[in-house]
């Protein structure tokens, strides 16, 4: 993956303007609400409740959401592009007419009240993040930025490199006792909601590295560039960006690939050098202005406005996207990790979803299910 977190979301909304979803198969002839309450009675009324309210986490309201969403979503079920098995069931055995009257049913209740939305946390991840890193600024400074020889700063620093250096320490692959022990009890998301907030940090420009010679290490860096971009500013996620980074932490980072850490990569690409050459490289990555990562999302609204763009609008013949407000949170989180990990089909929605983190999942979904319903 060459592209940022942002870029993807860039690319992504230019790609697909809603107006040219493949949107659902119009109605032809309206459904028949009356004659599908019968059948949600008998069929659905058990997990959707007849006032189409999720009776258990996890199972979508279906109240006034769009008709044909509701219809292309049954539709889906019974040719398989989603599969749940027990709907898969019900909709084969249900004809045409059917399916559009059930449709039509829940569509035509109101939106269920939102009594309970208070009682739903919603969990900013990059306010998470920043309560978490306070264990964490006495070494890597206030707002990540270093200033303790040996240690690194990791503001701005990428998002994808962080979360899975974090992830070392916590598992030990990296061995650093301070950092493991502080990080012991953290559970993924908190190590995403870390990673997210040094991530948005601004990185400072460094003085002159008290060792090595910049100049002559500037040649040796030719290789470098390919992966960890000009002047050592990354624009891979998932590379690390070394410009602005502390000159003795670099030395002892490149040393380490010659022995514990593993990339094959960087172990190709550093074997050949030696230790002046390393010293030299590691001044000419300090003395360079740092960047930081392409703006990464750090509140909820903010991304939950790009995904309104789709789902916040009036229904339209071409408007595909299913309403969210007021939907079950855990339905929310299932759906957006099934589409991320491309186990529902919907090429938007996989793009959509695709940089996000659980974390950033389970903040999005929070939000839309303590919205009040629409
Ligand atoms: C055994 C419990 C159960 C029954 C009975 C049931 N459903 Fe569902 N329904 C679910 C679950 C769980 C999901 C989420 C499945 C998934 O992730 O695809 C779901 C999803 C749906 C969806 C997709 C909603 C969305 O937002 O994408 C529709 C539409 C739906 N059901 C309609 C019905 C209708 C109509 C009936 C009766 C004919 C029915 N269901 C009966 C459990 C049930
Ligand atoms: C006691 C000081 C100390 C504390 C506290 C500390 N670190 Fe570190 N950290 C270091 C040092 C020193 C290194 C360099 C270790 C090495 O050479 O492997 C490091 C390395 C790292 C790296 C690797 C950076 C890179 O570019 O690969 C990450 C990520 C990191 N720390 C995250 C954290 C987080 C998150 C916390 C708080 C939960 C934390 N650290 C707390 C001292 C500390
Ligand atoms: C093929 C792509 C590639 C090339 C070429 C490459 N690197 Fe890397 N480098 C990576 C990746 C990917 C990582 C992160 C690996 C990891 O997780 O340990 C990395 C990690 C590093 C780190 C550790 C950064 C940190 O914050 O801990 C340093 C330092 C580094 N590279 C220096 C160099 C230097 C110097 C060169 C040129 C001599 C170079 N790299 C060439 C891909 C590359
Ligand atoms: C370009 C339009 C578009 C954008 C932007 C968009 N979506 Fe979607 N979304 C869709 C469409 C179309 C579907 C229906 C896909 C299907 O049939 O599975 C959908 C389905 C969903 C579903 C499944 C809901 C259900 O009831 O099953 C969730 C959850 C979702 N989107 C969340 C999001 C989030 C969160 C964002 C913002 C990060 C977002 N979407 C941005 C078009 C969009």
């Amino acid at each position: 993956m060459k592209k940022s977190l942002f870029g993807v979301i860039a690319i992504s909304l230019t790609l697909f303007g809603c107006s040219d979803q493949p949107g659902p198969t119009p109605t032809k002839q309206a459904g028949d609400p009356a004659a599908g309450k019968i059948i949600a009675e008998r069929d659905c009324k058990a997990c959707h409740g007849l006032d189409g309210k999720g009776v258990a986490p996890a199972i979508p309201n279906l109240a006034a959401q769009r008709e044909a969403y509701l219809y292309n979503s049954l539709k889906e079920y019974k040719d398989g592009q989603r599969s749940h098995a027990a709907l898969k069931n019900m909709a084969t055995n249900m004809s045409e007419a059917d399916l559009r009257n059930v449709a039509a049913y829940f569509a035509s209740l109101p939106p269920i009240a939102s009594a309970a939305s208070g009682d739903i946390k919603h969990s900013s991840p990059y306010e998470k993040g920043k309560i978490l890193a306070a264990a964490c600024t006495n070494c890597h400074g206030e707002d990540g930025n270093s200033t303790i020889p040996g240690t690194p700063t990791l503001a701005g620093q990428q998002p994808h490199y962080l979360v899975a250096a974090i992830q070392e320490y916590h598992q030990g692959d990296r061995a650093k006792d301070a950092m493991r022990s502080i990080l012991r009890d953290a559970d993924s998301a908190d190590l995403e909601s870390i990673a997210l907030y040094f991530a948005s940090q601004k990185p400072v420009k460094r003085g002159a590295p008290a060792h090595g010679d910049p100049a002559a290490g500037e040649p040796a860096t030719a290789v470098c560039g390919g992966c960890h971009g000009a002047n050592g500013v990354s624009v891979d996620a998932a590379t690390p960006s070394l410009a602005g980074q502390d000159a003795q932490y670099l030395e002892k980072a490149i040393k380490a690939y010659r022995t514990t850490r593993k990339n094959w990569g960087m172990q190709r690409y550093v074997a050949g050098l030696s230790d002046k050459d390393i010293e030299n490289i590691a001044a000419y990555y300090a003395s360079q202005t740092p960047k930081a990562a392409d703006q990464v999302p750090t509140s909820t609204q903010e991304l939950a406005a790009k995904c309104d763009r789709c789902h916040n609008q009036p229904a339209s013949p071409t408007m595909a996207a299913p309403k969210m407000k007021g939907q079950d949170k855990d339905y929310l989180v299932m759906a957006l990790r099934a589409y991320r990990d491309g186990k529902r089909e919907s090429s938007t929605m996989h793009t959509m979803s695709f940089p996000y983190s659980n974390a950033i999942i389970d903040s999005l979904a929070s939000w839309y299910a303590s919205q009040p319903a629409n």
